[in-house]
């Protein structure tokens, strides 16, 4: 068990520097999807919810993804960038900030497995492509919508620093159409942006270096990225390290290393039980409640969940790079994170201990705990489009294993 004499020297509670960004301590709430934008639009609840996560003792709370455009909204109850919405996340930044934490926040575009009754539109891809998740066929993109995403990156991340966000964190893992354009799985194309690792990674670096220029030197710009999309004919680690270091060669401030793909992977990046009832209670399509009922079993695999479970690869991408890495996958313990900072990374990111008990931070460090009870029932991931993000066990009725009422 760690010893919490001395705690305060630990390399986890010192501060660190992402670009110019000062950070208190070396602990970030990942992005994790909190469903409280109806109508695409940040509520107060979840201004309170990250307000709740900064006051926890963390040094940034990310605010999960949001669309750089109306065509890249992937779920309801998810935001889309544009200037309506700048007043709230005003406030939200402004909660944030006066517990003493940054916030970022998680800008992506989902490309082929949008959702078409979000906003009316044929779902767009690296390549025309069927989407079991969805059941929906995208279209192809063209050399217009390659450059109109790319400058709606630019546009987004200009309202993120005018809504006084201290980081942007672009989504370019989980499947999310950045990743999509990495995959050869998604992507078939046969011009310069698809084939070669090269031409895969054009459009990606291309919206990177993008963001760079809008931002000027210095601010944060994270990447999520993939080390494994979870299947055969998808991303691998060989590839991966070369996405690294091309990111940071366009200008990425700081990397996150994680895995899966939302479309056919979802539980890969999280490991852990499926809460396959769960999901189907929840489902508000038909088509997909009976679709999940019959054949979820075999479509969402479900892989064991492991402390550190990503450490192994993320340390490759590390060894590649000289800008900070921030390990995600796992981090359950003081202990986790310890091991993390003696490997090299600068950072972590935590995602289901925090939303476990937003608290989990500060007691760590006042040696109230060591370790997070959340026990992986991932039940969090099944009801956050229909309650708002919320550990099972504060949901009347529902008990996790190690939770006790
Ligand atoms: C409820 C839930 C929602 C998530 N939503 C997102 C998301 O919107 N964007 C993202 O990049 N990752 C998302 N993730 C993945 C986490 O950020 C993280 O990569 C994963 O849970 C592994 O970290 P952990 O072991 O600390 O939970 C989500 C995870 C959970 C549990």
């Amino acid at each position: 068990m760690q010893q919490t004499n001395g705690i305060d020297d630990l390399k986890i509670f010192t501060p660190g520097k992402i670009g110019k960004l000062e950070l208190r301590n070396r602990i970030i709430r990942s992005g994790c999807f909190e469903g409280m934008s109806p109508k695409a639009t940040p509520s107060d609840e979840l201004i309170e919810h990250h307000r709740r996560v900064a006051a926890g003792g963390g040094a940034m709370t990310t605010v999960s993804y949001c669309a750089v455009s109306n065509d890249g909204l992937a779920f309801d109850h998810e935001m889309w960038m544009r200037p309506e919405i700048l007043p709230q996340l005003k406030r939200l930044t402004d909660a944030v900030h006066k517990e003493g934490a940054a916030a970022s926040i998680q800008l992506g575009h989902c490309g082929f497995f949008a959702n078409k009754k979000a906003n009316g539109k044929t779902p767009i891809g690296p390549s025309r492509k069927l989407c079991l998740f969805r059941y929906s066929i995208c279209r192809e993109m063209t050399k217009e919508d390659i450059v109109r995403i790319k400058e709606d990156f630019g546009k987004a991340t200009q309202m993120a620093i005018d809504a006084e966000f201290d980081a942007v964190e672009i989504h370019a893992g989980h499947g999310y159409l950045l990743s999509q354009f990495l995959s050869p799985w998604t992507n078939k194309r046969k011009d310069e942006y698809g084939g070669s690792l090269e031409n895969r990674l054009r459009f990606p670096a291309s919206v990177i270096r993008h963001v760079r220029d809008t931002v000027g030197e210095g601010y944060p710009v994270i990447v999520k990225m993939n080390v494994d999309d979870g299947f055969k004919n998808g991303l691998k680690i060989d590839e991966s390290v070369e996405a690294a270091r091309c990111f940071e060669e366009a200008g990425a401030s700081a990397l996150v290393p994680s895995c899966g793909f939302t479309a056919r992977t979802s539980f890969y990046m999280m490991r852990g039980q499926v809460p396959i009832i769960e999901y189907i209670k929840s489902e508000k399509n038909p088509l997909t409640k009976i679709g999940m009922a019959l054949f979820g079993r075999f479509i969402v695999k479900e892989v064991p969940f492991k402390e550190l479970f990503l450490l192994k690869q993320a340390k490759r991408i590390k060894d590649a790079v000289k800008i900070p890495v921030i390990y995600i996958g796992g981090v359950c313990s003081l202990d986790n994170m310890n091991t993390v900072m003696q490997q090299g990374f600068e950072f972590v990111q935590v995602g289901r201990a925090i939303i476990r008990d937003p608290d989990f931070v500060r007691k760590l460090k006042n040696g109230v705990t060591h370790s997070s009870d959340c026990d992986h029932c991932n039940r969090c991931v099944a009801e956050m489009a229909n309650k708002g993000l919320v550990c099972a066990a504060d949901i009347k009725g529902l008990k996790t294993k190690n939770y006790q009422t």
